[in-house]
Formats: C-alpha cells, structure tokens, sequence
C-alpha cells in the first residue's frame, strides 16, 4: 500500500521541493500552505490542507480533518519554519514572538495532535538548522531564529523518549537552501531540490532515531 507523508510548509521552498520529492516516489502527500493551495502541483496523490502554524484554530481543523477522513500518515515532516530574525543582531520582541510561534508552539502542538494519527514503525521528522545546535554555536546573529531551532531539538529529544520502539524520530539540518527564508539565501550552496532529494534519501533510510543529520555533510551534528 502507498505510504502517507504530511509535509507543512510545502508552498515554496524546501517544502516545496520535497512534496515533489515524495510524489515521484510513490508516496501519498499531504501538504501544507497557509492558503489551502500549493500551484503548480497536480496529482492524483496531493492533498492540500490549511495550515497557519501561529493559528491554533487552523492546527485544530487540520487534525479534525484527519480524524473525519481516518488518514493515517506514515511520515509527518515539520518542514514549516520562519526566520525574521535571520542574521540580525539584537533580538526584537515581535519577530521573536513570532518566531517560537511557528518554530516552537505550532509546530510541538500540531505535532501532539497528530501523534495519534501516526502508524507504529512511522516516523516524525523535524527540520532544524544547525543554528540551533548549542555545541557549535561561536555567532551572535539571529537569536530569535536559533534558540527557536534547539528548542525544537530539545522536542525532538523528547519525541525520541516517548516513542522509542514505536516510531524513529530525527532533526535535520538541511544545508543553507537557496530559499526566500532570508535575503542571503540567494547564495545558499543548495537548490531546493538537492536538498529536499539528500533529505528523501535519510527519511526513508533505516535511521537511528534520536539523529540529528547534516544533509549537506551527511554527517551527525553535535545537539
Ligand atoms: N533555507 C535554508 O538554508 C535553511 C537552513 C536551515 C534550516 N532551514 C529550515 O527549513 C525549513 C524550510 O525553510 P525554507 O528555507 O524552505 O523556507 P521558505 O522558502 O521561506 O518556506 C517556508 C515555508 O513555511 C511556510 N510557513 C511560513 N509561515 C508559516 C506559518 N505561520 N504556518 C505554517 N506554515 C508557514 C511557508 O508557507 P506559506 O506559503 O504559507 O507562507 C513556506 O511554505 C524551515 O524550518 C527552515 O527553518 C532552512
């Protein structure tokens, strides 16, 4: 039977570049954009569902929808992330807000609502950034945007616990994307589908769970 992947944030970007990613190989793919649509993808195997993930009410509908239609996912991708803060200085109270809204609340909430929809052998894949990693960190940019990323380590540890022997869990870093995160990721040394093509591989790849994966050097990044 064809496997089910929920990716959020899939209306640009890496996002993007995975649902394409996932369809290609067979997958079911259901995705995310705050509009309810995603152009450019036609398939009898895309979904599009609402989701604003500083919008309880849309996190709520979205698991609601899952329950009614008894979807069960078999990979749920928390791709959706914004970075305001990206490469400034100071941290600013408003984009910090909204930064661990999407980054941390929506995304541990939506994940919690989910968690019931997942299969057992399933698996909860986090898209992190090696910004958030504390061991490496030597900058001072961009505050809002890395402590919102290692709180979502420090989740995805704790997903690991809960679920060990039930479902693999894993953070990814997924290389400096040339996406419109942010105004310097037009040099970024990855296109969106390099990327999304080296995370594919790790996602279905017998992983160890509790890995924190650095798809640019395929290798493990220290938490
Ligand atoms: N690009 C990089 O170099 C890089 C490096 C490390 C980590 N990452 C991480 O990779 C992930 C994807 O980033 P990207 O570079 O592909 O960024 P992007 O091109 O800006 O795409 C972000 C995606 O997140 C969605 N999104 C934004 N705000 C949202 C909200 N409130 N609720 C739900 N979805 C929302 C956007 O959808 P809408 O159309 O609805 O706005 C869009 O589909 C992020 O978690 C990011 O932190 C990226």
């Amino acid at each position: 039977m064809e496997k089910t992947v929920l990716i959020t944030g899939a209306s640009r970007g890496i996002g993007f570049a995975l649902a394409q990613q996932f369809l290609k190989n067979g997958f079911n793919v259901i995705a995310t954009s705050r509009t309810g649509k995603i152009e450019n993808i036609i398939h009898k195997n895309f979904e599009v569902l609402e989701l604003d993930l500083s919008n309880e009410k849309t996190i709520n509908n979205l698991a609601q929808i899952l329950q009614n239609k008894n979807i069960k996912i078999d990979i749920l991708i928390n791709n959706a992330g914004i970075g305001p803060d990206l490469y400034t200085h100071e941290p600013e109270k408003e984009s910090f807000k909204q930064t661990f809204d999407v980054n941390v609340s929506g995304t541990v909430f939506l994940t919690e609502l989910l968690s019931p929809h997942i299969n057992d052998g399933g698996k909860i894949i986090n898209i992190s950034s090696k910004m958030g990693s504390i061991n490496m960190c030597v900058l001072t940019d961009s505050v809002a945007y890395r402590m919102s990323k290692t709180a979502l380590n420090m989740y995805t540890k704790i997903l690991v616990n809960r679920l060990l022997g039930k479902q693999l869990i894993a953070a990814i870093h997924p290389g400096w994307v040339r996406t419109t995160i942010a105004k310097g990721n037009v040099n970024g040394r990855l296109s969106p589908d390099e990327s999304a093509s080296k995370i594919f591989d790790f996602v279905i790849s017998d992983f160890e769970t509790g890995t924190f994966w650095d798809i640019e050097t395929q290798s493990k990044i220290e938490w």
